[in-house]
């Protein structure tokens, strides 16, 4: 078997209203659209990862919480209804993906050794996340891609911030180790939000995009500030700013995906792309790429 490597890392938020806005046949409800920056930014996004032919698509959510431990999906294939409890109104999504369960339990054991605790979720009749599902279909609506499902321990949220993500820069070891030894062309998906200050109505209806604006306008001057360094490919200085970030903006990287996704990529000073930046809710978004093969860090297929 060749060596695997991961081939691009993702920032790819999970708002559910990104997929209401796209009106797919899984989801019930229907709406007129909306956030179409940020769908069109998805677009790129998707037209990208379809020539990078990966074998598989890892994703971190924060909505799939584990109080005890990083789990990973591992049962082959995973079928139902995902729910958002918080807007059940704009997502109840039928969904149906299959699980690289060989390359799950490699970085569920490669977590063990690197010592985190870590276990394979295998409830054939789990509920996938609507973190997990939102991010999935917005990069991937086709879903003939198998995928890596890592839950969110949130150990940031009840030890330190430095602590938890310290965690998750081991998790990403661990995922980094696991796609090396299993020959995977792995893309990873960081299914996080930045500022998280948002609004607590919905305008009616909830696709009115002449009530859409950043909630919070510091967590905005954040946002900015983050994303010009990401563009500039400056990883380690936003890597120093995260945990004022996270306190300053309520910033969602805080649950670890983002840590966990650079940690893996070894933390490249690379520029990203950015395919767009939009408020969900009054949240800040943004989709952003690191392509390592057009950084010639890794193997076209
Ligand atoms: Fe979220």
């Amino acid at each position: 078997m060749s060596k695997g490597e991961i081939i691009a890392g993702l920032l790819a938020p999970h708002p559910p209203h990104l997929v209401f806005g796209e009106n797919p046949p899984q989801n019930e409800p229907r709406s007129k659209g909306g956030w179409e920056q940020l769908r069109w930014a998805y677009e790129r996004a998707r037209a990208n990862v379809e020539e990078m032919k990966p074998d598989v698509l890892l994703v971190h959510s924060p909505h799939w919480v584990t109080q005890q431990g990083h789990h990973f999906l591992g049962v082959k294939n995973l079928s139902g209804k995902s729910v958002d409890p918080v807007f059940p109104n704009l997502f109840r999504y039928k969904f149906d993906l299959e699980v690289d369960v060989e390359l799950a339990e490699a970085c569920c054991d490669e977590a063990s050794a690197m010592g985190l605790t870590s276990k394979m979720m295998r409830n054939p009749n789990f509920r996938v996340d609507y973190g997990t599902i939102t991010t999935l279909h917005m990069i991937r609506p086709q879903w003939d891609i198998p995928v890596v499902g890592i839950s969110a321990n949130n150990s940031p949220y009840y030890l330190s911030t430095g602590e938890g993500l310290e965690e998750m820069d081991t998790l990403g070891k661990a995922t980094r180790k696991a796609i090396e030894a299993t020959g995977r062309r792995a893309v990873l998906l960081a299914s996080n939000t930045l500022c998280h200050y948002h609004f607590s109505k919905e305008p009616i209806p909830p696709e009115d995009m002449s009530q859409e604006h950043p909630e919070n306008y510091d967590g905005y001057l954040w946002d900015m500030r983050m994303i010009g360094l990401l563009r500039e490919g400056k990883i380690k200085e936003v890597f120093r700013l995260l945990p004022q970030f996270i306190d300053e903006a309520f910033a969602e990287v805080k649950s670890g995906a983002f840590t966990w996704m650079f940690s893996a990529m070894d933390y490249p000073e690379l520029p990203g792309e950015l395919h767009g930046y939009g408020s969900v809710i009054g949240t800040g978004n943004a989709v952003m790429e690191w392509n390592l093969i057009k950084a010639g860090l890794a193997q076209a297929a």
